[in-house]
């Protein structure tokens, strides 16, 4: 033991010194298990929570916070899940959620009306349209298709209670002050993922001449008419990217996006407002060119399909030894998380729009993955491929590098029998041969639906609560597991 902690300790330092893992410090096992390993990381400075529920601090506040989101959630709807059903059969993923924000936020700047298809009826699609609402926008949601009018656009201030809802929200504050010349929102604040800063939204807006105050929790936007310019973004952040082509397309001028996000949403959103009239060349590469236009027009559209849905759906029938057929599923924008799938034993058949997967009887561990910007290995994918880690045969590294909370499924996950340690960004997964139906809490969405992946492969039942945080992002995802095979229903 001594011997394997000298060498976890050396290979740590090498990363601390890298500047991955911020402080380490050994201690008792995670989650205070025996027989796990004897990493712990503390986040810094030293007395603050690391927020996954793994540091000693979290840990020592763990029964308290389980306490308290066990009473949150007592009576609220759950899932009550069978598990060890084979998820198979063929299925057609629904609208990306990621890129209907904001494709919405983009109807603010069109004079005439939007007619969007392939809409996911998602929580947060409905604040979006009631945010639209709020500014003086009408909407109309009918099946999976949406029309938005911002003819009679006249509100400059988004509602702090939906901003609140939906922390995605700030992508509102370029449509809206470049349309109108003022916005004003409150900021975010921290999220169940992390500090989520909006610095690079900012400083992005800033440059095409928007004078940006925070005053409080306030952020204030007004301009006297927006100039092109030359950005570089130092991360290439999906939404300061998506904020900044909202604010940039009727800017006068061009605009030099560089070191932009090169995710299939933000081709998709250029897609988009090509169609209704923007001038916009080199979407998927890091360097984006705008030359303004005076103003955008209504169009109709169809969102793109929901990779992270078509991941989720992969996983469930990977962990559940299942064969799936997901129809017009966009296979290029989940590349890094097929070739991953392959590595841990899947066979794979991939089409221009669609998958074929075959499972193995049991996985083989991954060997290490990191989550990176498009085209790596998406974050959102993440809590996924550790359920999937979880029941391989052998070991799954992941190392979560975009955002710092990311883990905080993690604790559940062990308490159904996986072998997990936590070492600042890396989640070090042990395969077991079988997890066990629990009472789960989600507290993210990803997490969520990675939980959700768990009992599906566990023995015995398991209810999974806080689905408010699912439902934000997956359009009745039992329904759609039901038609796969899964034993899962919503309890109200
Ligand atoms: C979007 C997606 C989310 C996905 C993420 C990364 C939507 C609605 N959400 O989130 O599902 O997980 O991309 O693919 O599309 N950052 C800063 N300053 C900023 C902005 C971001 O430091 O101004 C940091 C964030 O804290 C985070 C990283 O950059 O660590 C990535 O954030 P970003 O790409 O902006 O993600 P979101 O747009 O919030």
């Amino acid at each position: 033991m001594q011997a394997k902690n000298e060498r976890i300790k050396e290979e740590y330092i090498a990363l601390s010194e890298d500047g991955r893992v911020p402080f380490y410090r050994f201690g008792p096992g995670p989650f205070g298990l025996p027989g796990t390993a004897t990493r712990t990381v503390v986040s810094q400075p030293e007395n603050e929570p690391c927020g996954n529920g793994l540091c000693d601090i979290c840990r020592a506040q763990g029964c308290r916070e389980r306490q308290k989101i066990e009473a949150q959630t007592e009576g609220t709807p759950c899932f009550k899940v069978s598990g060890m059903r084979r998820i198979s059969g063929r299925v057609r993923v629904h609208g990306a959620k990621n890129s209907v924000l904001p494709i919405l936020a983009a109807c603010v700047l069109c004079d005439s009306p939007v007619h969007l298809k392939r809409v996911p009826r998602l929580s947060d699609t409905g604040v979006s349209l009631r945010i639209l609402d709020s500014l003086g926008c009408t909407s109309a949601f009918s099946g999976s298709e949406a029309v938005v009018d911002a003819s009679g656009f006249y509100e400059t201030r988004i509602p702090d209670r939906l901003v609140r809802e939906m922390r995605s929200s700030v992508i509102f504050l370029g449509s809206v002050a470049a349309r109108a010349g003022e916005a004003s929102l409150c900021l975010p604040g921290g999220c169940e993922l992390g500090a989520r800063p909006v610095d690079l939204h900012l400083m992005g807006l800033r440059a095409l001449g928007m004078d940006i105050r925070e005053r409080g929790e306030k952020l204030y936007a007004t301009h006297q008419g927006l100039r092109g310019a030359e950005i570089r973004l130092p991360f290439p952040s999906v939404g300061a990217t998506e904020n900044i082509l909202l604010a940039a397309v009727c800017a006068e001028g061009k605009t030099v996006l560089r070191g932009a996000a090169r995710e299939p949403e933000i081709v998709d959103l250029c897609l988009f407002l090509r169609q209704c009239g923007a001038n916009i060349v080199g979407e998927g590469s890091p360097t984006i060119y705008i030359e303004g236009v005076k103003r955008l027009h209504g169009t109709e559209y169809t969102i793109m399909p929901d990779r992270i849905e078509a991941a989720t759906l992969l996983g469930c029938a990977a962990v559940t030894g299942g064969k799936l057929e997901l129809d017009d599923c966009a296979p290029e924008a989940i590349g890094s998380l097929l070739a991953v799938m392959r590595r841990m034993g899947c066979r794979l058949e991939i089409f221009r729009s669609s998958v074929r997967m075959e499972s193995p009887r049991r996985l083989t561990g991954a060997g290490v993955v990191e989550t990176a910007p498009f085209p790596g290995f998406p974050t959102d994918a993440q809590p996924v491929l550790t359920v999937m880690g979880c029941v391989a045969d052998g070991e799954t590294r992941v190392r979560e590098m975009i955002f710092e909370s990311r883990f905080k499924h993690l604790p559940d996950l062990v308490r159904m029998g996986a072998d997990i340690d936590v070492c600042g960004r890396e989640a070090v997964i042990r395969g077991v041969q079988t997890l066990t139906g629990q009472i789960l809490h989600a507290r993210d969405l990803r997490g969520g639906a990675a939980l959700v992946t768990a009992a599906l492969a566990a023995n015995g039942e398991s209810r999974i609560y806080g689905l408010s945080h699912i439902d934000r992002g997956y359009e009745r995802l039992e329904k759609t597991l039901s038609s796969l095979g899964a034993d899962i229903v919503r309890i109200r």
